[in-house]
């Protein structure tokens, strides 16, 4: 029997998919409710001409994507690889940066692929702490001790998954500083950085600075795949390369329906997501603020997701687990973040489940402080 290559599992998208029929009340996703076809018309008016080529595909992004991204980051084509979804941006950006032994910078808590995708590709994996007491902020003391002669990226997430905690400018003019002084990149995924509540400057025209996204967490366009990676042009085309050896070129069409997602409706599409999600923020925040024996948050700043403490004496995969078997509530354990006794909730579901999903996880929690 030939070997396989062994992959590193992602223990948090096996516990979201293996989950997703187990629950009624679904907390552990990052993602605002998908937006129907039927809205998406609406929203858009978006005609598929009907000569469009299904035949042709577009290694470098279709033209009117390129054209949106270009005027949202206000840079040129060549600083642009669209890719299917973030999950192969942030790929193509890794195995354009990395060989065997290298060191990547990856903050902690983090989302797992940032950590274990370099592993895949052979590089060590240093953690820079984001710590609850200090708000989940970046810890600028920290970072120049964690630099070595073998460092070749820092990654960090902006708004942070998981905490939803904006990184500010100050803050990362300072890192991207640091990364160009010790000629290494920075990484900064912005996922979620359209989901906060007043527009956040992108930290692509940093030193050294690619940033990736994607219309997958905000935007409520997931199913469609599409994301796209902002550097300096030589890293672009690297990864362009790259991508050669991945997909070639992302679906024409989703890319298509996603251009004119963002030409049209980019604006509708965030007031959309804000509706949604300041009203489920704001009972998170009373909720909170009532349970504090419960749990400790520390206040996202926009998005979809916050990563509270427990205060009960648990490991959390197993009180996901149990709350999940007994209350069909589902959150995303902490431990699959790199740090335990928290867990992810997201909230940019339906309001009347979110009320009822906490409603259920407090008289959990509540039933284990009596233990
Ligand atoms: C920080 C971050 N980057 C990238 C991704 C992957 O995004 P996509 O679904 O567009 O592949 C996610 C998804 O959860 C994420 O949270």
């Amino acid at each position: 029997m030939p070997c396989l290559v062994r992959t590193p599992r992602i223990p948090l998208f096996e516990w979201l998919s293996s989950n997703a029929e187990k629950t009624t009340y679904p907390l552990a996703y990052s993602n605002i409710t998908g937006v129907s076809y039927e809205e998406y018309l609406r929203l858009t008016g978006f005609s598929l001409p009907a000569n469009f080529d299904l035949g042709v595909d577009h290694p470098h992004g279709y033209h009117e994507l390129q054209k949106a991204l270009a005027g949202i980051y206000q840079c040129s084509p060549v600083n642009i690889v669209t890719s299917s979804g973030g999950t192969e941006a942030n790929y193509l950006v890794f195995s354009s940066l990395l060989s065997p032994g290298d060191e990547v910078i990856v903050e902690q808590p983090g989302y797992g692929p940032l950590w274990l995708t370099p592993q895949t590709l052979g590089a060590r994996v240093v953690p820079w702490p984001r710590r609850l007491e200090q708000q989940f902020a970046l810890d600028l003391d920290t970072l120049p001790r964690l630099l070595s002669k073998k460092t070749k990226l820092i990654v960090v997430t902006n708004l942070h998954n998981p905490s939803g905690v904006l990184i500010p400018r100050q803050t990362l003019q300072r890192v991207a500083d640091l990364a160009a002084l010790h000629n290494v990149f920075l990484l900064v995924d912005e996922i979620f950085l359209d989901g906060a509540p007043t527009p956040q400057p992108s930290a692509f025209g940093l030193p050294n600075t690619i940033v990736t996204s994607s219309m997958s967490k905000i935007y409520g366009l997931g199913g469609l795949r599409t994301g796209w990676i902002i550097a300096p042009e030589h890293v672009a085309y690297q990864c362009q390369s790259v991508k050669s050896h991945t997909t070639g070129a992302s679906s024409g069409l989703s890319e298509a329906l996603n251009a004119s997602a963002l030409l049209s409706a980019r604006g509708a599409l965030l007031e959309r997501f804000r509706a949604r999600t300041t009203e489920n923020k704001s009972f998170l925040k009373s909720w909170m603020a009532a349970n504090p024996d419960l749990m400790t948050w520390v206040e996202p700043f926009g998005g979809t997701i916050c990563f509270p403490r427990y205060s009960a004496d648990v490991p959390s995969l197993r009180l996901c687990t149990e709350l999940l078997d007994s209350s069909r509530v589902l959150l995303a354990p902490g431990e699959y973040f790199f740090l335990d006794r928290h867990v992810r909730l997201g909230f940019g579901i339906d309001p009347t489940l979110l009320r009822q999903g906490m409603k259920l996880l407090e008289q959990d929690l509540r039933s284990r402080l009596k233990k």
